[in-house]
Formats: structure tokens, C-alpha cells, sequence
């Protein structure tokens, strides 16, 4: 017997497999909404405009690639805890690394509070990004579900949220999206923010919020209003923060881990041990995207540039959502959420059907990206779906 025959196959990555089905997809008009990248209207995901100009200045500027060490990129750290939490005090209960990714970000916040409290269990709403459940318990993390979103309603169940939230104990980790939910497109509004910030703190129970699409919901600052209240309300906190979608530079896996601690004599402690985890993860991490955004966010022409590159972005999904939901029947709350997802109840039959007959290629579960979509294809698409239904 081989040393690996033990090993089973493991299933492939669906969303993969329908980027070949859709490249070889002769049909002209095909709509590919799988993808959780930003796309404009050409259906392109382009370098953005100041992360270029970001790039050029790093390479005309940048004399070394030595290495740095576990934490990264200092100043692209701090630049992340600002653009999460406003004009904070960095000096204080604040510590942060930059990480591969906001995945990187996750696992390692995972294994922090795995470090700390061995097994401990982490409630999350479903649905949720698939590889959330994988990555908590890599680190040892006890995953317990409850249901955050009704797909037929297309509504958040909050009452299901505060009561599973209720159920938690002290000592129990709570994992919230920031905004633009992955993948419902569903969002707490300020006050469910504020009854879940109340409960988290009243209950002693830890947040481990996941920033992954600041920016592209309604703005920077309201898309980070409710982590702002939890992070307000909770003495301890972890947030990872990714900047791959409002930077655009997915491949060049850019995030931020940051956690806020009780007491800033703790902070030291804390940080000693967030490096040790990074240090055993990947040593330190890839330099690259890091520091062009460290750069672009030290500029301030190409920071005010970005931002309208970001406010362009968001209104082409909002003008999306809005000429999808003016079609009505399961596309009629489309206008009500946020970001680049939405979960449609679709059955597989009718997702397959949509694909083979209409050249539509989508998720099995219903997500769709909006992205994939213009306000003149939103119509094609209503279209489509009406005739499968
Ligand atoms: C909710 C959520 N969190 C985190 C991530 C991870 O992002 P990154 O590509 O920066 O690892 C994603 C990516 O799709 C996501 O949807």
C-alpha cells in the first residue's frame, strides 16, 4: 500500500468547474454570474486605475526585498485598522499583522482563539461562505450553525440569530460578516447591529467579525458601522479584514488580521502570540500587494482616486440591483441587499436548466453575482428566469 493510499478523493471546487464550462461556452450573450469577483460593464475585472499607479510608484521607489518579518507591512496594517475602524487609537488595546488574505485573516484569528480556548465553539449564521466552516475547524474550533436567512422570504431570520446568540455561553465565539454578506447579500440594518452588539457584550460572548467587502455595500464608512458597534460594546475582538475585493487585487492575497484586547497591557501578550501562529503558518507574508496598498493609501491623490473607483463600483451593483428588483417575483428584494451576492430559491433543476437552455451560469445553491450582470442584461436574465420557473 502506498503512504498516501489512506486519502479519499476530494470533491472538486464546483465554482471552477463552471469557469470551463462557461469559457467553452460558444453561445454569444451567455451570462456568467459564478465568480465572486467585480466585474464592469465589459464583464472584465480589471487592475484598478490607482492600484496601478500604486504599483508603478512602488517599483520606482522600492530598494529592497529583504524580508520584513511575521507581522508584514506595519503601515499597511495600521492603514487597515483605520479604513475598519475610523480614526482609532492604534496605540492602545489595537494589534494587527497583515496576513495572506482575509482567508489568512480568518485562520489565523481562528487559531488565536483556538490557542486560547482549546475546542472553544463558534456560532455562525447560515448560509455562509463555504470555506468558513473548513477553516474554524482546521483550527480546532467547534462549528455550531443556526440560520441567519430565509431564501424564499429573502429575508434575514433575526429572531433565529438573537436566539441561537442567546443559547451561546460565555466564553463562545460569535463569526459575523461586516457587510455584503456572502453569499445572501444580507445585512443586519443599525439596529439589529446594535441588539447583537448588546447581546455579545451582556453575554460575554467573543466576536470574530469577517470584513471582506468594505465599500462595495453602501459606502466605507456604513459598510464598517456595524463592526464599529460590536467592536464598541465587546471588549475583545477579532476582525479579518481582506482588501482583495475594494482593492481589486484578489490574486495578490492581501489582508489583515486585528484584534482589539481587554486591557492595553494585554496587548503585547497577545501580539506575541499572533506572531507565533504566523510564524508557524507561512513565516511571513507575501510582501507585494501589501505594500502598493500601504503606498496608494499614503497618497493622497491616489487614495481620493481609489475612492472614486470604489464609488463607481458600488453604484454599477446598486443600479444593477435596482433594475433586477424592478422585474419583481424572487428578484423583487434583490434591491434590499448588498455587495455582489444575492441567494435566489432556485432548485438545482432550475439552475441547470438556466445554464443548458439560457447560456445563465450560476452557482448550484441560487447565488448570483450581480456583478456578472448590466443594467442591460439584468432584463435577459429576468427574462430567462421567468421562463424556467
Ligand atoms: C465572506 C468572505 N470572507 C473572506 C473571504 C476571503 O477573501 P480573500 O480572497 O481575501 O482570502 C471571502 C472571499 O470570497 C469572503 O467571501
Amino acid at each position: 500500500m502506498s503512504f498516501f493510499q489512506p486519502l479519499a478523493q476530494q470533491p472538486a471546487d464546483a465554482l471552477l468547474a463552471l469557469i470551463g464550462m462557461f469559457r467553452n461556452d460558444p453561445r454569444p450573450g451567455k451570462l456568467d454570474l459564478g465568480v465572486g469577483v467585480f466585474r464592469d460593464d465589459a464583464g472584465n475585472t480589471p487592475v484598478m486605475r490607482s492600484v496601478k499607479a500604486a504599483e508603478k510608484k512602488l517599483w520606482e521607489t522600492q530598494d529592497s526585498k529583504s524580508y520584513l518579518g511575521p507581522e508584514g507591512n506595519v503601515a499597511f496594517a495600521r492603514h487597515m485598522a483605520r479604513l475598519a475602524l475610523g480614526d482609532v487609537d492604534l496605540s492602545g488595546r489595537l494589534t494587527g499583522v497583515q496576513t495572506p488574505g482575509g482567508t489568512g485573516a480568518l485562520r489565523l484569528g481562528a487559531e488565536l482563539l483556538g490557542a486560547t480556548k482549546p475546542g472553544a465553539t463558534v456560532w455562525v449564521g447560515t448560509p455562509t461562505w463555504p470555506n468558513h466552516p473548513p477553516v474554524l475547524a482546521a483550527a480546532g474550533l467547534k462549528v455550531q450553525t443556526y440560520k441567519h436567512f430565509d431564501t424564499n422570504t429573502q429575508a434575514i431570520t433575526f429572531d433565529a440569530v438573537m436566539d441561537a446568540l442567546n443559547k451561546a455561553q460565555a466564553g463562545d465565539i460569535a463569526l459575523l460578516h461586516g457587510c455584503c454578506h456572502n453569499p445572501t447579500g444580507a445585512d443586519f440594518d443599525l439596529d439589529q447591529w446594535k441588539a447583537i452588539a448588546e447581546l455579545l457584550s451582556a453575554r460575554g460572548i467573543v466576536p470574530f467579525l469577517d470584513l471582506a467587502y468594505q465599500g462595495l455595500g453602501l459606502g466605507m464608512e456604513q459598510d464598517a458601522a456595524g463592526v464599529r458597534l460590536v467592536m464598541d460594546a465587546c471588549p475583545e475582538a477579532v476582525l479579518a479584514y481582506s482588501c482583495d475585493k475594494n482593492f481589486g487585487v484578489y490574486r495578490d492575497r492581501v489582508g489583515a488580521l486585528i484584534v482589539q484586547t481587554a486591557a492595553a497591557g494585554d496587548t503585547d501578550r497577545i501580539s506575541s502570540n499572533i506572531l507565533a501562529l504566523a510564524r508557524a503558518n507561512w513565516s511571513m507574508p507575501p510582501d507585494h500587494g501589501g505594500a502598493v496598498i500601504a503606498t496608494l493609501l499614503d497618497d493622497a491623490t491616489l487614495a481620493a482616486d481609489w475612492k472614486l473607483e470604489l464609488d463607481t463600483m458600488r453604484d454599477r451593483l446598486l443600479g444593477i440591483r435596482a433594475a433586477l428588483a424592478g422585474h419583481g417575483g424572487v428578484l423583487g428584494r434583490v434591491d434590499q441587499q448588498r455587495g455582489m451576492f444575492s441567494l435566489l430559491p432556485l432548485s438545482p433543476d432550475v439552475v441547470k436548466r438556466l445554464r443548458e437552455d439560457h447560456a445563465v451560469y450560476m452557482a448550484g445553491s441560487g447565488r448570483i453575482n450581480v456583478a456578472g450582470l448590466s443594467v442591460e442584461t439584468a432584463g435577459q436574465f429576468a427574462k430567462a428566469l421567468a421562463a424556467c420557473l
